[in-house]
């Protein structure tokens, strides 16, 4: 910065590193032309974007809206009334939840903006970690939440997400162990939960949210549950809920949800939150300083898949394709020496979440070394938390040729899990 000052960015900025999924895609495209020379061309395992294509109808009602007068300009934070109708429609049916779609809904350019700015809005940015607004956040989990509390200046409390708890961790304990490591637990701002989960895919028990529910109700704590992979299941035994479907939620709690995964439109960025009508009413009042809302043809066609047949067989059998590229996957790092046994496969999501090899000391040892030796991109578990060191997680989103591509390359380039 030659004629601009040093400290132009915050020091929270100037601390961020480009984001892990980003940053893998770099690394790929640096080594691109070397692995294709060695038929390895680089297959991606990384993101969390399933790349079927979306469900016709969405495609066509989207293109149907194109002429519609009046598409094309400025929408509204809050969403189009078509849009918040078919959520709370969507809600009810879906959950047995009743929303106002007035008072209880806004869409989001995607549930990664949603959650971004609501963070950044509640908490108040502090130099000292100790004097920090605290977040309650699951570890490991989606690799986001760490930026996004980073830059608003506010402190990411780790909660281990372990074999032990079942993957939920206690929130009974959290009081306790915070005020003895010297945090003033008056400073919880919020307590983030993510079931269907990534990276792990867990699923969480209703009497284990009710704890949760109660916890925030007891500290008045905003709970901010992630429900971006709600529809992304395969046991209906194992079905993830809504927080509302939990008595008292409502009084403290914001639920947010992505039309990205299910219906495999990543890239068209629209999602909600929807709850606590206080939390809602001054989040869309920021809202409103930083966006007009997403395009309308968007909100639209997304709109009419929420409730409808075409979208409801389109995520049944995505659901039954995610499973089948899991099965696969695992199949192929149990003949490379991986212990896989029904746990090792998720009922929810379309991760994989498994140890690195023996040889590698760290995540990004392995994960660099599988990209460089055999153009496959995976994503190092370190970057979902400290309790991810240790594993990688695997995205079963690719084609089924693909996977089996991924095996043999492993196979031929010696990456058994044993291997010293
Ligand atoms: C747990 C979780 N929440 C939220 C998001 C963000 O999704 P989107 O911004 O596409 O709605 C993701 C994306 O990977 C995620 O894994």
């Amino acid at each position: 910065m030659e004629y601009l000052k040093e400290n132009l960015f915050n020091n929270e900025v100037m601390s961020l590193d480009t984001y892990i999924m980003f940053r893998l895609k770099e690394m790929a495209a640096n080594l691109s032309q070397e692995l294709i020379k060695k038929n390895r061309k680089p297959i991606f395992l990384s993101m969390g974007a399933p790349t079927a294509k979306p469900p016709k109808k969405l495609l066509e009602d989207l293109k149907a809206s194109l002429d519609d007068p009046g598409i094309h300009t400025y929408s509204s934070p809050k969403g189009e009334k078509y849009l918040r109708d078919a959520i709370a429609l969507r809600m009810k049916n879906r959950f047995g939840v009743d929303l106002d779609p007035e008072s209880e809904i806004f869409s989001l350019i995607g549930s990664k903006e949603g959650l971004t700015n609501l963070i950044k809005a509640i908490c108040t940015p502090q130099e000292n970690d100790k004097n920090k607004d605290i977040i309650l956040t699951p570890d490991p989990c989606y690799a986001s939440y760490w930026q996004f509390i980073k830059t608003a200046g506010a402190y990411g409390y780790h909660m281990p997400l372990t074999e032990e708890n079942n993957y939920m961790p206690d929130p009974g304990i959290i009081i306790e162990r915070l005020t003895k490591e010297g945090f003033d637990p008056d400073k919880i701002k919020a307590f983030i939960i993510n079931y269907p989960s990534n990276p792990l895919g867990a699923v969480a028990t209703k009497e284990y949210v009710k704890k949760v529910v109660d916890f925030c109700r007891k500290y008045r704590i905003l709970l901010i549950s992630d429900a971006a992979y709600a529809d992304v299941y395969s046991d209906e035994k194992d079905k993830p809920f809504s927080v509302f479907e939990i008595e008292g939620a409502k009084d403290v709690a914001v639920e947010f949800f992505s039309f990205s995964k299910p219906y495999a439109v990543t890239g068209w960025r629209l999602g909600w939150i929807c709850g606590n009508k206080e939390v809602i009413s001054r989040f869309g009042k920021f809202k409103s300083t930083i966006d007009n809302g997403a395009f309308k043809g968007i909100q639209k066609a997304c709109a009419q898949i929420l409730n409808s047949k075409e979208g409801d067989e389109y995520i049944k059998q995505a659901n039954i394709d995610f499973a089948r590229k899991q099965n696969i996957m695992a199949k192929g790092l149990k003949e490379l020496g991986w212990q896989v046994d029904e746990k090792s496969i998720p009922h929810a999501t379309f991760y994989l979440w498994m140890p690195i090899p023996k040889k590698y000391k760290t995540s990004m040892e392995f994960c660099e070394d599988i990209l460089q030796k055999s153009g496959i991109i995976i994503v190092p578990g370190s970057a979902f938390g400290t309790y991810g060191e240790g594993y990688f997680r695997i995205s079963c989103v690719c084609s089924d040729e693909e996977l089996f591509e991924v095996i043999d390359r492993m196979k031929q380039d010696g990456f058994y899990f044993n291997k010293q």
